[in-house]
């Protein structure tokens, strides 16, 4: 038997340590781990030369845009970004124009993407006004709904208890999770009238607009309204003590509930945001260097399921406005958050295996992704090849993405991936984007 690919010569985290493997890829799957000696003849290898390979990131918040907001991204530059900072599979969010809300719109943006995808993409959508439509957006592949209760999409009314909890419900029936942007719109819009009033443009300012307060008014209330559905619930990117509070509550009573955390909300604070306040400026913000180690705590007592980049991209323009107030939030993030978490790996922060733990084998299976995420025979093989050696510093410029900033521009990390591998096929090497448009799929 001939099979399709070797890795010769890699470096691989078993339960029982890190042994030097080869692995054998078939049909876009793992085959076998073995010592090379045992592994089938193939007809291609690929020497490893001793570099450490992991799952590709699972990345279950990504704002891919294209469609009418090519212009700030598209499917294009938005996989190739994602294969060039490890990640295999991303979950793209709803918040789109169109938005995704209905089962034509999701299989538009699927029809889209399929021939200029480069890693694996799965779609969430957005809660139709009309909830008798559910079914058929499941039946479309929706990944996930995605609910931000400060910014609504489509004509579904984020402050009707009645409406969420039947939302909440027919989601749990079809077996679906529901990840929410927790943002308290009420608290929100008191903070920014009280604010303006003032006529400050300061980034402390902004900040005030979006305190941590909503973050917790957001989860307690969605909490109560999700109770009892016996539904699944995912907390998108907490970003403050009281919040992550709340959340570690809610899991304490029982609730099937999961959370992720993003790189910037751990590694940013407010003393980067008065350097950088428009790059750094996102929805949650960045809040206190208190909050970014209660965030940490959580990470190392392994109350976190999940980090997610949250690459929600801009063009520069739209980032460097004038007025603080007239900025677009979001930070891109795909070609940052591995080489980032890398670094806190070398710096002993974080362990190897809660990396990938967070990153690539909870988030699959929050999403309920069959054979992804996880670095076992009969897998698909999506693969990212790491130089937890090389030092390298950020520059935003050579980016993949559209978005050529960061607030991490600069930032001097070690640790790097070096090749990715998307269904058994090569996609990046060496930074080098060298696969065909196509190769990742549209997953659910
Ligand atoms: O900072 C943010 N950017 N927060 C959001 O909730 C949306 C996102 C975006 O789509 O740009
Ligand atoms: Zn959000
Ligand atoms: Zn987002």
């Amino acid at each position: 038997m001939v099979i399709d690919l070797v890795l010769s010569n890699a470096k691989i985290y078993t339960s029982s340590g890190i042994v030097t493997a080869g692995v054998a890829i078939e049909n876009g799957r793992i085959l076998r781990i073995a010592k090379e000696a045992n592994l089938p003849q193939a007809s291609h290898t690929l020497d490893l030369h001793g570099h450490l390979v992991l799952p590709g990131l699972v990345d279950m918040h990504v704002h891919l845009r294209d469609q009418q907001l090519a212009y700030k991204e598209d499917f294009v530059t938005g996989t190739s970004a994602a294969a060039a900072g490890g990640v295999t599979l991303i979950a793209d969010m709803p918040n789109n124009i169109p938005p995704t809300t209905s089962a034509t719109s999701l299989r538009e943006r699927a029809r889209l993407a399929e021939n200029h995808i480069f890693v694996n993409t799965a779609f969430y959508s957005a809660f139709p006004e009309d909830l008798a439509q559910l079914p058929s957006i499941v039946k479309e592949k929706a990944i996930g709904f995605k609910v931000f209760l400060s910014n609504e999409i489509g004509g579904f009314d984020t402050e009707d208890n009645n409406l969420l909890t039947r939302a909440f419900t027919q989601a749990a029936n079809l077996n679906i999770p529901v990840a929410i942007h927790a943002e308290d719109k009420k608290t929100l819009e008191n903070a920014e009238q009280e604010v303006k009033k003032t006529c400050r443009t300061d980034v402390k300012a902004h900040l005030e607009t979006h305190p941590a307060i909503a973050e917790m008014k957001a989860i307690q209330r969605i909490v109560q309204l999700f109770e009892n559905t016996g539904g699944s619930l995912h907390l998108c990117h907490l970003s403050s003590a009281i919040g992550l509070t709340s959340f570690l509550a809610a899991k304490k009573q029982g609730l099937r509930i999961t959370c992720e955390v993003t790189p910037h909300h751990l590694l940013l604070s407010n003393k980067h945001s008065k350097r950088l306040p428009r790059l750094t400026l996102v929805h949650p913000p960045i809040r206190t260097l208190e909050d970014t180690k209660a965030l940490w705590n959580a990470v190392t007592n392994r109350q976190v399921d999940s980090i997610a980049s949250d690459h929600a991209p801009h063009t520069i323009e739209e980032k460097t406005t004038e007025s603080i107030w007239d900025v677009k939030p979001g930070i891109p993030g795909l070609e940052t958050t591995l080489p980032l978490l890398l670094n806190e790996v070398n710096k002993g922060h974080l362990t190897v295996p809660d990396l990938v733990r967070m990153t690539s084998e909870v988030p699959a299976r929050i999403l309920k992704l069959k054979d992804r995420g996880s670095f076992k025979a009969g897998c698909y093989a999506d693969l990212v090849v790491i130089d937890m050696k090389q030092k390298h510093e950020i520059d935003a410029s050579r980016f993949h993405s559209k978005a050529k900033y960061s607030p991490f521009n600069g930032w001097k990390v070690k640790g790097k991936p070096i090749r990715t591998l998307v269904n058994g096929r090569l996609v990046m090497d060496e930074g080098e984007i060298v696969a065909k448009a196509g190769t990742g799929s549209i997953v659910s």
